[in-house]
């Protein structure tokens, strides 16, 4: 019956997103425990779903083993300023602390080269940011995240900032220069545009997935653009990645 159907594709979804988060939940675990030391004093915390894991860990570690006595945590957007509040870390600033340890952050697709598309939650300008300052920029993300290429995973496209006033010439320009389309991200029930922490626009550009790009020179490139502010490409900017796997185990690539 449709009532049995649809019981059935509930709890397949809910399973689903339970695995999901275990894989989640692991790489941020291992990550944290192998890069954060007592001897860390500056991290840099990420932004998305699998960077709560990483921010319930350090509490852990902060409040109930005492093992982190001195760290103070930099957030790369106002969801990892509140996660750093919640758990009663010590919160930092760039102004401050703009010589960070270690950066621990999601991504939205890694390809076998760590690069990666990051921005899927609208926050890659301050994790770019955030991140160019660090030593070692760790990434922590569940299975469906491994490509061997971009463009295998990720069919939402890779987010570009912009500033409000430029985004249909910024549009054309993208698709002029690389082909596929950039579209502007609107909110849920076209409420409008989706505004960034910095109060500006997203572009969403789903490339030619079959084409072969060079990340660095399109990165470059798309950067160049007046009114881009920042893309959601990290190229040469990831150390290392923990991937939590569907069935429990953790590959680790550098
Ligand atoms: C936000 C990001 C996130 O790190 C990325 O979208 C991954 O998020 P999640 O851990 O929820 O899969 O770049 O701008």
């Amino acid at each position: 019956s449709k009532s049995t159907i649809s019981r059935r594709t509930f709890c397949s979804e809910m399973n689903d997103i339970i695995e999901l988060d275990a894989a989640k939940r692991l790489a941020a675990e291992t990550a944290v425990d192998q890069y954060v030391t007592e001897d860390t004093k500056v991290l840099g915390i990420g932004s998305g779903s699998t960077i709560v894991f990483v921010v319930q860990r350090l509490a852990e570690r902060v409040w109930k083993e005492g093992t982190l006595p001195e760290l103070i945590c930099v957030p790369s957007s106002f969801q990892a300023r509140q996660l750093i509040l919640d758990h009663n870390l010590t919160l930092g600033d760039l102004d401050r602390n703009y010589k960070i340890d270690v950066y621990i952050d999601g991504a939205d697709e890694v390809d076998s080269s760590l690069v990666l598309i990051k921005g899927g939650g609208g926050c890659l300008m301050q994790e770019k940011i955030v991140a160019s300052c660090a030593k070692t920029v760790v990434i922590v993300a569940d299975y469906t995240k491994r490509s061997l290429r971009l463009g295998e995973q990720w069919c939402k496209g890779i987010p570009i900032e912009v500033a409000p006033i430029a985004h249909v010439p910024v549009k054309h320009k993208i698709e002029e220069l690389f082909g596929g389309e950039a579209q502007l991200r609107i909110a849920l029930k076209k409420a409008g545009p989706i505004v960034t922490d910095n109060g500006n626009f997203l572009l969403d550009w789903r490339f030619v997935a079959k084409r072969e790009y060079d990340w660095d020179e399109v990165n470059k490139a798309i950067s160049m653009i007046p009114g881009v502010l920042e893309t959601g490409l990290f190229v040469n900017m990831a150390h290392k990645c923990y991937f939590g796997m569907a069935n429990g185990t953790l590959k680790v690539q550098s």
